[in-house]
């Protein structure tokens, strides 16, 4: 081989192979069965759920950094950092639902304008609200989690699969009922120097 032959065929080697395109591998909505001692009529059942709740907590997730951001009043800086805090547990219940989706075989839903498309959570407007409203928000989009997780847990369990059970209960429910705690007694109309 030349010496320029071969110079050209170390710098093809290097050139990143950009602009590929493919038909996908598994389409939305497809089980790819895996031996995991579940039934595909299980695995369906928990991913179709699963994928629900997905929609809706990430919707929820991006709700509480809106309100982080377009805060206002004398509650800000609590408020700012509390609805933050609610945002990274959201976030982390986002992971843990996605995953458990692949583990069982099915495709999670990623992308926002497919999010948007699937959640029940009402759309909020693009400009600010008051505090008292945001927190009406929020606490109205968490129950709709927390229905649609009592129900599709005691789904998975009647359907064997306990590992949906347990991450719908000890995470998605426990997080959920933990944080309307947090933000519903902001909504408690106490005074705040003066008894009454
Ligand atoms: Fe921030």
């Amino acid at each position: 081989m030349s010496k320029s032959r071969r110079t050209q065929s170390v710098g093809d080697r290097a050139r990143p192979l950009d602009h590929q395109s493919a038909h996908e591998i598994q389409a939305f909505g497809h089980i790819s069965r895996r031996p995991n001692a579940l039934s595909e009529k299980a695995a369906r059942q928990s991913v179709d759920n699963l994928n629900q709740v997905l929609a809706d907590t990430i919707t929820l997730r991006d709700l509480y950094k809106k309100h982080h951001w377009q805060l206002s009043g004398p509650t800000f800086y609590q408020l700012h950092l509390l609805f933050d805090k609610h945002y990274e547990e959201q976030n982390d219940l986002v992971d843990t639902l996605a995953e458990r989706i692949q583990t069982l075989g099915g495709v999670s839903l990623a992308m926002a304008p497919d999010v948007a498309e699937t959640t029940l959570i009402p759309r909020p407007p693009r400009g600010r609200e008051e505090v008292p409203v945001q927190i009406s928000r929020l606490l109205h989009a968490h129950e709709i989690v927390l229905e649609e997780a009592h129900s599709m847990a005691r789904q998975a369990a009647e359907a064997g699969d306990d590992g949906t059970n347990d991450l719908l209960v000890s995470d998605v429910i426990r997080t959920n009922e933990k944080e309307v705690w947090f933000i519903s007694e902001h909504l408690v109309d106490v005074p705040l120097v003066k008894a009454d």
